[in-house]
């Protein structure tokens, strides 16, 4: 049996380096080097294993059953209304208090071709678990690439028809955990439109609008800091941006959603998925009262997460894609973080 504080490691010959631990299968670290082969640790989170279990429990964490917000916590689902918890204000945010990136995953290391080493992560989710509709098992294979790929591959499957959207929620800042704020990354998104939010409800309207003259134009590479210090009214609303985009040309296949460099260390991140959406959350909710990697306080922008998903509130929301898994269908995910 797992145990919340286990941790485990992949490595590559490149030395790149990924840790997680038991509990949430909460990326604590990925180690990559620069151009030069000076290595940091590119995802923000605490410096012992002992802080990340009593931190903020979202720290790189797998996010499920439904990750994101889900508007009341309402939904409805072959003629039945299902009540979720409300964690988040009016909302239910990355499947409730208890969710998956608070239980504690079973690990066990598996041999696949693809990749230099990997790792398999298990859960089964009960019958009304949080509110939700049919008991879930779910697996995700955590794999580490010889060509600096760190992919998550998740499946799952349901006794009932239920909601699911699966993310990991791990913050990245490419110059190095600790060493400031993601104003100075450049960020590119292979995206033309993105879902708005309700400032009153912190959740999607529901629209789809198009980036073009906004600050959340990244269809060409742009400073983060750029958009998350302009008046942009969507910006203003969540301090930075807190918002889902829209992957172009979305078909179910494998395909890169965004580009992520720091220009200073050099070091660059793609991020492909075969999913419809990602949510780029720039951390506006750190305050400087956490001690971070370095003995570095955890501030406001500290780090980037960039959370591959099916869409917000997608349950309630008729022109969004279809987060519904029936039974003996198989829910399919693949998010490539790749290291360049
Ligand atoms: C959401 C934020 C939320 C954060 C919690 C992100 O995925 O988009 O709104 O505050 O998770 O860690």
């Amino acid at each position: 049996m797992t145990k919340a504080s286990d941790v485990f490691t992949l490595k590559n010959s490149n030395k790149v380096e990924v840790t997680f631990i038991g509990r949430g299968g909460q990326i604590t670290g990925i180690k990559v080097p620069d151009a030069k082969g000076e290595i940091a640790d590119v995802v923000i989170g605490y410096q012992t294993v002992e802080d990340a279990l009593a931190g903020d429990g979202y720290f790189g964490a797998l996010c499920g059953r439904y990750a994101n917000r889900i508007v009341k916590g309402q939904f409805e689902l072959e003629g039945t209304t299902y009540q979720l918890e409300c964690n988040n204000g009016p909302n239910h945010l990355h499947g409730g208090v208890d969710g998956f990136n608070n239980r504690v995953w079973e690990v066990e290391s598996v041999q696949d071709k693809r990749y230099e080493q990997a790792y398999k992560l298990s859960l089964v989710s009960e019958d009304g678990d949080q509110g939700y509709p049919g008991k879930l098992t779910v697996d995700v294979i955590y794999g580490l690439t010889e060509d600096n790929e760190f992919v998550i591959d998740y499946t799952a499957n349901t006794t009932k028809a239920t909601v699911i959207n699966l993310t990991s929620h791990a913050y990245f800042n490419l110059k190095g955990a600790g060493t400031g704020t993601i104003e100075g990354h450049e960020l590119e998104l292979n995206a033309s439109k993105y879902t708005p939010i309700d400032g009153e409800i912190g959740t999607v309207t529901g629209e789809i609008a198009p980036v073009k003259g906004t600050a959340m134009d990244f269809v060409d590479p742009k400073l983060i800091g750029e958009a998350c210090n302009s008046n942009d009214p969507q910006v203003k609303l969540v301090d930075g941006i807190d918002h889902n985009f829209v992957i172009a040309g979305f078909d179910g296949a494998l395909r890169i959603a965004a580009r992520l460099v720091d220009p200073e260390s050099g070091r660059e991140m793609e991020v492909y998925t075969d999913q419809p959406g990602v949510q780029i959350y720039t951390g506006s909710h750190f305050d400087g009262s956490e001690t971070g990697k370095l003995g570095a306080p955890i501030e406001k922008w500290a780090g980037v997460a960039l959370e591959t998903q099916i869409f917000p509130d997608s349950p309630n929301k008729e022109n969004f894609p279809n987060a519904v898994l029936e039974p003996g269908k198989e829910y399919k995910h693949t998010c490539v973080y790749k290291f360049l």
